[in-house]
């Protein structure tokens, strides 16, 4: 659910977004990973929990059980797009960021 009181950041253009490729953007000196799969948008923190590096950016878009995942390009756990779990581990669940296409620009919120 995205509130209407939350501010906006711009990250970059719709069109700089490729299908499945993730981008690594900064927010509140925060890392975060933006995907565009199909028509939906996702960001999610850009650090692996299970190695620490900033490396979700890089993973690899899928599915799996008919959720959209993400698995990570070190130990290839799987999150969850839109929800951050981890299917491997359900202790683990990555932060996730609400994210908007506004007019052809990609936007964060900021917290
Ligand atoms: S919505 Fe069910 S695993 Fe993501």
């Amino acid at each position: 659910m995205i509130s209407t009181d939350n501010k906006w950041q711009a990250i970059c253009k719709a069109e700089d977004l490729s299908a499945n490729l993730g981008v690594r953007a900064i927010l509140n000196e925060e890392q975060v990973a933006i995907f565009k799969v199909r028509d939906d948008l996702y960001a999610i923190s850009a650090i692996d929990p299970f190695s620490n590096a900033a490396v979700l950016s890089r993973g690899i878009v899928g599915d799996l059980e008919g959720a959209v995942v993400l698995a990570s390009p070190v130990y290839k756990q799987h999150f969850c797009l839109k929800t951050g779990s981890c299917l491997e581990d359900d202790t683990v669940k990555l932060k996730t960021y609400p994210i908007r296409d506004n007019n052809g620009r990609i936007e964060l919120a900021v917290a």
